[in-house]
């Protein structure tokens, strides 16, 4: 068995900045509910045509060349996302033809928040075997396009935003930046919490005018629901994580939790009885960005000298499905 590595990481955010006065035009809402009951202050929305694998694309040359890399040296592609840009086929193999490589295997993962932990996994456990050398990890969104910008669709439309984050993993020549573990976990019979029905292989057709006026191609959500359940998920991940590695609290520098609501990155806090600023928020300028905001934020906090060297980072999702994990990593 072999170590594995983060050996770059890298994001992209759409040009486009949509402030939360821009949805008080559409909607009844107000940059006052937003930002008290989510943090969130504005988000990034791409231009009409741009896909989710164009995202992916950009996030993955900016996570090669933090690794030094090039595409041609990557041979195989894990994609993480909820809003591919077709039904079939995936992401993974879009970006591959994008990436201009080779006929290397590509993959889809579909757990929503929680996608970019389980694609490390995958990801740690490829390396881990030797079977690839450099792997592309990517998790990437494009929201805007499929959010109902109505009252109707309020509570889910001002959370999400575009974005892409990326990752390269391989093999470890030394001790840095390596993925230590990963826990995944669901529960699927909260799968409706949070969810879009429609277009539904179980409905012939499986999208009708009918199902179109109700809005059951929307993502619905009980909020207070998932609430509840991502402070819950997600803090019982970090322990797990780290009691697997016989580390503790106090041995984390940065906890980087999926961006889903500020306050529920509060709570986690105040449920583990951790500094705040042991704990990175990005979500008052992206939004929730589902698969995206764990490597987003990972490549931030990087760039931003927020994790050096030798330091514990645990990465935690929770999403629909419902599905959560974490990943321990020491960089
Ligand atoms: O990323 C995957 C996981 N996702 C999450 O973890 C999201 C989890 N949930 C949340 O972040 C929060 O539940 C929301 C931000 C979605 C909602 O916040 P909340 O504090 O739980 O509000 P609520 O659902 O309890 O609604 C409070 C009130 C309601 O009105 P009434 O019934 O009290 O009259 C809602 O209709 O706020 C209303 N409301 C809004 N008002 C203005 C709901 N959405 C909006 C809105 N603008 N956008």
């Amino acid at each position: 068995m072999f170590d594995a590595r983060i050996l770059g990481t890298g994001s992209f955010l759409p040009e486009r900045i949509v402030p939360n006065t821009e949805l008080e035009e559409k909607m009844d809402t107000s940059d006052e509910w937003i930002q008290q009951r989510t943090g969130i202050r504005e988000r990034r929305y791409v231009e009409e045509g741009v896909g989710t694998s164009d995202l992916g694309l950009k996030a993955s040359q900016r996570a090669l060349r933090s690794a030094g890399l090039t595409a041609n040296d990557i041979d195989f592609i894990i994609f993480a996302t909820l809003s591919p840009d077709y039904n079939f086929p995936g992401c993974g193999c879009l970006l591959q033809d994008k990436l201009g490589i080779g006929n290397i295997g590509a993959l889809d993962v579909r757990n929503q928040c929680t996608g970019f932990i389980y694609s490390l996994s995958i990801a740690h456990q490829f390396v881990r075997t030797g079977t690839y050398q450099h792997i592309l990890v990517v998790g990437a969104e494009v929201h805007s396009t499929g959010l109902e910008m109505h009252t109707r669709g309020r509570e889910v439309a001002v959370i999400f935003g575009d974005g892409a984050g990326a990752v390269v993993v391989g093999k470890s020549s030394n001790d840095q930046r390596k993925i230590l573990s990963s826990h995944l976990h669901s529960e699927g019979k909260f799968a409706k919490k949070l969810w879009i029905e429609a277009p539904s292989s179980i409905q012939q057709p499986r999208l009708t005018k009918e199902m179109l006026q109700q809005g059951r191609h929307y993502p619905r959500m009980e909020g207070r629901y998932v609430f509840k359940h991502a402070v819950d998920r997600m803090q019982q991940s970090v322990r797990e994580g780290l009691e697997a590695n016989n580390l503790k609290l106090s041995d984390v520098k940065l906890l980087i939790l999926h961006q889903a609501n500020l306050r529920i990155s509060e709570a986690v806090v105040r449920a583990l009885k951790i500094s705040p600023d042991r704990v990175f928020n990005n979500i008052q300028i992206y939004g929730n960005t589902t698969a995206a905001s764990i490597p987003i934020a990972l490549d931030e906090a990087t760039r931003q000298g927020k994790i050096g060297s030798g330091d514990l980072i645990v990465l935690a999702a929770f999403g629909s499905g419902f599905t959560w994990g974490a990943t321990v990593l020491k960089w």
